[in-house]
């Protein structure tokens, strides 16, 4: 069995990393199935880092808090030449002249740590704030260029820590939103989101049917191993099976960077996976040593962005569209055009002032920009040939509800708030969307059509609908309405955060929604809090905190989430904030214990107000350490975090009046 689980990872090794095949697919599956077959019938010899393992079979709950071994930092960047120069010459400030650099592209998907312990895949995170991340080891593992254990394992040092990139390349992001679109689901608006999105599913059957993919160009830490230069390092990853790039350049001065920069710019187009600018980095890690870094990025790299991507296409109609919130924006309908990999047929026109200065009208040729994943804008116009359709004139009454509209500065509202049916569909698809409830089945189109039909008067109405009410609309029937019922019914058991998100409160995304949710635990808390506590939590600034305060005293508001809490919407995950004599220590355990099993002592711990995570950092209070502990002890050693053994942790929860 172990042979062949050495001969099929070198065959992933050849498939997937070096994209290099030695033998048919049909001989790998004979492989895989003798394998598979072998532990079967034997398993007491199974192992986790056997191929057949990448797929865990269980949903998470939720992803645990994992601290990195090393703080990840964000790299400095710009799209201007000229900090690049100034970045050059604070480097050679430090040297005295001469520099050696690597040049890389910089990758557009999603940041992640993996650690290996003894070259097995231990756990992987994402970068989360830099200091803590989120645990996503089980949807990591699916990843099949991912090793789940190093080539030449024996010889990799005992405690490694790397980063990469997780992206998707074009082609699996354009079927899986084809498949997406098939079951009435939002596509994802670029790669980088879909990667994300895939990524950071509690299912990681859904993350292994979503074809991801990683680079790894960053060296976090090394136990007993010690390289001399970032190409050694390259050098190091290659032979372990962990993929780097394979545009890697060196380069001695700025204008080598430009050089490269200009033509990865150029290929960029041809490239099967979204880049979004280059990475300068010095090569000699000393010398990184020297230079440092800032409490954000290292002074020792320097990312040099590209340009957005700009494609230019015709107008075929601009009309007003209300927003969620109210606000009326021309949209420029345009004949569709691919920019980077997405297909575009909308973009927006910002305002009314702005389709005067630009003087955009049906039939002209305009200049589009998609940057990452703003929605696309209209930059320019070119000059006239043919005909020119009308000027655009911003109607004097909402298009929705015949409001007449409210104009402040460049801006237009309609005033009738969730009265008006378009802001009331736009809530309603919000509601529904990925971060928020994720309700599958609810697009744009079927919630426009609930409201128009008077089945949805109001946000709490979509979760009292019954399949005989939607059978008769167009496009529904009977089994269609079932399901989308059903899809109803089992989102509305969801997170605080994703309900807090999905309320579509002014200021609050996806992330304040979940700096909320982990700092208030439960909506009365939310509710009970005042624009003062709000503003203190981190990542929220006085703003947000105002426009939350707004929003939920607001008596309608108010009306609408008491409707939609009485049994329509049930919230959950929301643990509550352990309150107890533990609060403010951090522990992390390894190795077995005889009194309880790990996940009692977390729950324990965590019950009396401590923050249990799973890996030791500088911000560890203990390291409970049991029989048989990992190499978790030895980073608690270096990093002189106190240690307890079973005994002394006892004696500390008796101290603490823990029982
Ligand atoms: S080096 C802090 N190299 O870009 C230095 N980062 O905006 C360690 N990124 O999240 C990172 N490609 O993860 C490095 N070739 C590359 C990269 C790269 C993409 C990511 C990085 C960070 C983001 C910064």
């Amino acid at each position: 069995m172990e042979e062949l689980r050495r001969e099929i990872r070198h065959h992933d090794y050849l498939y997937y990393v070096l994209n290099r095949p030695e033998i048919s697919d049909e001989a790998y599956d004979d492989l895989f199935d003798e394998l598979k077959r072998l532990e079967e019938e034997h398993p007491e010899l199974r192992s986790p880092d056997s191929p057949t393992e990448r797929v865990a079979g269980r949903p998470l709950e939720a992803f645990p808090a994992v601290e990195h071994l090393v703080p990840m930092r964000s790299l400095d960047s710009s799209r201007e030449p000229a900090s690049l120069r100034r970045f050059d010459e604070r480097v050679r400030k430090g040297t005295g002249g001469a520099v050696r650099y690597v040049l890389e592209p910089k990758l557009d998907g999603l940041s992640v740590e993996l650690v290996y312990e003894d070259g097995v895949l231990a756990r992987a995170s994402t970068r989360g704030d830099g200091v803590r991340g989120e645990g996503v080891t089980e949807n990591v593992r699916t990843i099949k260029a991912v090793p789940l254990r190093l080539r030449r394992a024996r010889s990799a040092p005992a405690l490694l820590a790397v980063r990469g990139e997780v992206i998707m390349r074009l082609s699996a992001f354009e079927e899986l939103n084809a498949r997406l679109m098939r079951v009435g689901k939002e596509p994802f608006a670029n790669p980088r989101n879909a990667a994300a999105g895939s990524l950071r599913q509690l299912d990681p059957r859904v993350t292994a049917s979503r074809p991801l993919d990683i680079f790894f160009y960053d060296l976090l830490h090394a136990e007993g191993a010690s390289f001399e230069t970032h190409r050694q390092v390259l050098e190091a990853f290659g032979a372990w099976g962990l993929r780097t790039t394979e545009m890697v350049r060196d380069a001695r001065e700025v204008d080598d960077v430009l050089r490269y920069h200009r033509d990865l710019e150029a290929e960029r187009d041809e490239l099967e996976y979204e880049i979004d600018g280059v990475v300068v980095k010095v090569d000699d890690l000393a010398l990184r040593a020297r230079l440092g870094e800032t409490a954000r990025h290292p002074r020792w790299a320097f990312a040099l962005k590209f340009a957005p991507r700009r494609e230019v296409t015709r107008v075929i109609d601009i009309v007003p569209s209300v927003g969620r919130s109210g606000t009326v924006t021309p949209v420029a309908i345009m004949r569709p055009v691919e920019i980077g990999g997405v297909t575009v047929s909308r973009a927006t026109l910002h305002n009314r002032e702005e389709v005067e200065r630009l003087d955009v009208r049906p039939g002209d040729m305009v200049r589009i920009e998609r940057a990452g994943d703003v929605i696309p804008q209209v930059v320019e116009r070119l000059p006239a040939r043919g005909e020119r359709g009308p000027r655009f004139r911003m109607p004097a009454t909402c298009p929705s509800c015949g409001t007449p509209l409210v104009t402040s500065g460049p801006h237009t509202y309609c005033p009738n708030g969730l009265r008006c049916p378009a802001q009331l569909a736009g809530r309603l698809q919000h509601l529904g969307s990925r971060d928020a409830l994720d309700i599958e089945g609810l697009g744009e189109e079927t919630a426009r059509l609930l409201v128009s039909e008077g089945l949805v008067r109001e946000l709490p109405d979509l979760f009292d609908l019954e399949p005989e009410q939607l059978e008769p609309l167009p496009g529904f029937a009977k089994k269609s309405s079932e399901k989308l019922v059903a899809s109803i019914r089992k989102a509305s058991r969801t997170e605080l955060a994703r309900f807090l998100y999905g309320l579509g409160i002014p200021s609050v995304g996806a992330k304040v929604a979940r700096d909320l949710a982990e700092r208030f635990r439960s909506f009365e808390a939310v509710r009970e809090a005042d624009a003062e506590t709000l503003a203190e939590v981190p990542g929220i600034g006085p703003h947000v905190a105002g426009a939350v305060s707004e929003f939920i005293r607001d008596r309608d508001n108010r009306r609408i989430v008491d409707r939609l809490l009485d049994g329509r919407i049930t919230v959950t995950g929301a643990k509550r904030a352990a309150r107890g004599p533990l609060e403010g220590l951090t522990f992390v355990v390894t190795g077995t214990l005889d009194r309880w099993s790990r996940r009692e002592l977390e729950e324990l711990l965590e019950r009396h107000g401590a923050h249990v995570t799973s890996s030791v950092s500088g911000a560890t209070s203990y390291l409970v350490v049991g029989e048989g502990p990992g190499s978790k002890l030895a980073t608690a050693e270096r990093l002189g975090v106190e240690r307890l053994s079973e005994a002394e942790l006892a004696d500390l929860l008796e101290r603490h009046g823990v029982r």
